[in-house]
């Protein structure tokens, strides 16, 4: 299984106007990586679930996980996106810590931190995305792997130390600053192509 894990320090945790996507705390941002996880041309990557950690106003930590295996009645633009995100909130309100609900066919919700789900995930090879991490392609990857990565505002330090501490792995995939977005493209093309060749 792939998965990666968005940190979305903005992102609005209640109602947000779809029509204005990125003032909900970049919303537009998070629906792209959502889109670029779990969407081929003609097909869903069944192999994949996208962790979406939304801490903007005004109820956060949210956590909405979009599994491949299991989406239905899921399109690939960001309003719909959003859309379901929105349901997913408005199904999430009142959860207590720790606790998750199924949201939409293949999409939880979720009262946990960013912290709670990594550690749920040391199971798997954590990886962070860094620009300043070891060459991607220098590394071996698991079955199981899980990406984590940063929204506009990056990753901070403290969480740097926080993922060092838990034995996430630093990875880069270019020499520039790249979109969040534009990252799991990359990330799933260079999976593809290992696995494909090995
Ligand atoms: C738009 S970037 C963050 C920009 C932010 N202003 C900063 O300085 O960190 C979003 C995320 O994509 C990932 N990323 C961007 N470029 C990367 C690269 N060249 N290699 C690995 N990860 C990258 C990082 O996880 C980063 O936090």
């Amino acid at each position: 299984m792939r998965e990666f894990i968005l940190r979305a320090q903005k992102a609005y945790t209640t109602e947000f106007n779809l029509d204005d996507l990125p003032n909900a705390g970049r919303i537009d941002l998070v629906c792209r990586c959502i889109s670029n996880a779990v969407f081929l041309s003609n097909d869903l990557r069944r192999d994949t679930i996208i962790h979406v950690v939304l801490e903007g106003p005004k109820d956060p930590p949210k956590i909405i996980s979009f599994n491949g295996n299991d989406l239905k009645d899921f399109y690939f633009d960001e309003k719909n996106i959003a859309r379901i995100i929105l349901k997913a909130l408005k199904k999430g309100k009142g959860l207590k810590s720790g606790e998750e609900v199924e949201a939409h066919p293949g999409v939880k919700i979720s009262k946990k931190s960013f912290e709670q789900l990594v550690k749920e995930k040391s199971q798997t090879q954590l990886i962070y995305l860094h620009e300043k991490g070891i060459d991607i392609r220098e590394k071996e990857f698991k079955e199981n792997v899980t990406f984590i990565f940063g929204d506009y505002t990056g990753i901070p330090k403290k969480t740097e130390n926080f993922l060092d501490n838990n034995g996430a792995e630093k990875i880069s995939i270019s020499n520039k600053m790249l979109f969040a977005s534009h990252c799991i493209v990359i990330v799933h093309n260079e999976l593809d192509r290992k696995f494909l060749l090995s």
